[in-house]
């Protein structure tokens, strides 16, 4: 009995020390450990030009470009269709080249800059592929439309710079065409069948409106 008064009491005046030690501990620990996610993973931390704004991030490694842009940074312009890599509607362009943000790791990309449908133009100073999107009628619900036109203004800068495509003919010399279009663009789905229009309102920006043949 004496013996578990006594341990009883030790646990007690244990406690009250350690309560009274506690914030103090608690606040070291704070200081120097790593943050720590909901689920105890250790965050990264990542820092991103968006739009040519500067973003510090602290992110769960896991965390995808997609969903640091849209759940973090609140750019929803940039659309999560499929999660898969199979639907393009998450395009945004990182250092001037398209990328299915759904498929990389925001870590992966410290130090980068990324650009979004929000980086491109303005409502009132519209991007050349917005302005012809809105022209020839480039969508319908408009889902897929913000990976459509990031992927369709790298596109032609991939052509610009003479990047062959699966279908193109002559590797020296890389031309517009329908052909080459769509099988640039065949990693967007749009399930409303825009395409002629997205096509065409490429072609309106190339600067080459021949729809249907190739370019001379
Ligand atoms: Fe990324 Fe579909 S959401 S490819
Ligand atoms: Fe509706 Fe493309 S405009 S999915």
């Amino acid at each position: 009995m004496t013996s578990d008064h006594l341990t009883r009491r030790g646990l007690l005046r244990g406690s009250a020390v350690l309560a009274a030690s506690a914030p103090v501990l608690s606040n070291a620990a704070a200081a120097d450990a790593p943050l720590r996610s909901s689920k105890g993973t250790r965050m990264s931390p990542v820092e991103l030009t968006v739009n040519g704004r500067e973003a510090h991030l602290q992110l769960d490694p896991r965390t995808t470009l997609l969903d640091a842009l849209r759940e973090h940074l609140h750019l929803t312009g940039t659309k999560k269709g499929c999660d898969h890599g199979q639907c393009g509607a998450c395009t945004v362009l990182v250092e001037g080249r398209r990328i299915n943000s759904c498929l990389t790791l925001a870590v992966m990309h410290d130090g980068e800059k990324v650009t979004t449908i929000e980086g491109l133009g303005t409502p009132e100073a519209l991007h050349p592929m917005q302005r012809a999107f809105v022209t020839h009628d480039g969508y319908q619900c408009g889902y897929c439309t913000p990976g459509q036109i990031c992927s369709a203004v790298a596109v032609l800068d991939e052509i610009d710079a003479g990047i062959p495509s699966h279908v193109t003919e002559d590797l020296d010399r890389v031309a517009i065409s329908d052909i080459e279009l769509r099988e640039r663009m065949s990693g967007n789905i749009c399930r409303c069948a825009a395409y002629p229009n997205i096509i065409s309102a490429m072609r309106d920006v190339s600067g080459q409106s021949g729809r249907g043949e190739k370019a001379a």
